[in-house]
C-alpha cells in the first residue's frame, strides 16, 4: 500500500473538527433518547471508529450491537446496494428503539436496503445517524436523522473510513487524489 501522502489530496476535517462534531452529536442523541432504552447499531466496519466515539459522548447508557453487510455487484468506488447480511443483530429489535450508525451515505443504496430489512423485525423506532453524508449523490431517498458533515462528491478516507481497506487508522478525513492513487495488487 503507498504511502497515504502520495495520493491525499486535501484534509476535509482535521482531528479536532471531528472530535467536536461527535461530541455535540453524542450530545444530541443524548438528549433526544433521555428515559428511553436506545439500542446501538454499528455497522461494520467503515462506522467502528466513528460509534466507539459517539458513544464515549453519550450520557445516556445505550445497549451496542453490530452488523456487518458485503456488497456485491459493486463498481470501484460506488455501491450497487446490492447487500447481503454477513453478520447479523444478536439483539431481537422488536418493540426496541434503534439507533443505525453508519459512516457515510451515497446513493442511499445501502441504507436503504438495511432499513427496509430492519423494519420488518418491527423496531418501536428506527433512527439513522451518518458521519458524513454526499448529498449530490442521492439516487434512493433515504431519511436520515443525524448528520455528521456534508461532503463533496469525493472518494474520502480516514476515521474509520477505508481505501481497499486501509486508512481507517488516520484521526481525520481526507479526499483522495485518484491520479495519484495506485490500488495495492
Ligand atoms: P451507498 O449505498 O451508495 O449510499 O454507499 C454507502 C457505502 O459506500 C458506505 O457504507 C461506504 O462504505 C461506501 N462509501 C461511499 N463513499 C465512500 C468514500 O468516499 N470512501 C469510502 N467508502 C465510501
Ligand atoms: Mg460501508
Amino acid at each position: 500500500m503507498q504511502d497515504y501522502h502520495d495520493f491525499l489530496d486535501e484534509i476535509l476535517f482535521t482531528q479536532e473538527q471531528i472530535e467536536a462534531r461527535v461530541a455535540e452529536l453524542g450530545k444530541q442523541i443524548s438528549r433526544d433518547y433521555a428515559g428511553k432504552d436506545l439500542l446501538v447499531v454499528c455497522l461494520l466496519r467503515g462506522a467502528l471508529v466513528f460509534t466507539s466515539d459517539l458513544l464515549r459522548h453519550m450520557t445516556i447508557d445505550p445497549e451496542l450491537d453490530c452488523m456487518s453487510l458485503a456488497s456485491y455487484g459493486v463498481g470501484r468506488y460506488s455501491s450497487s446496494g446490492n447487500v447481503r447480511v454477513h453478520l447479523d443483530l444478536r439483539t431481537n429489535i422488536e418493540g426496541r428503539d434503534v439507533l443505525l450508525v453508519e459512516d457515510i451515505v451515497d446513493s442511499g443504496r445501502t441504507l436503504a436496503h438495511v432499513l427496509n430489512m430492519l423494519r420488518t423485525r418491527d423496531p418501536a423506532s428506527l433512527r439513522v445517524c451518518v458521519l458524513l453524508d454526499k448529498k449530490m449523490r442521492r439516487e434512493v431517498p433515504v431519511q436520515v436523522d443525524y448528520v455528521g458533515f456534508d461532503v463533496p462528491d469525493k472518494y474520502v478516507f480516514g476515521y474509520g473510513i477505508d481505501i481497499d481497506e486501509h486508512c481507517r487508522h488516520l484521526p481525520f478525513i481526507a479526499t483522495v487524489d485518484l491520479e495519484r492513487y495506485q490500488k495495492p495488487s
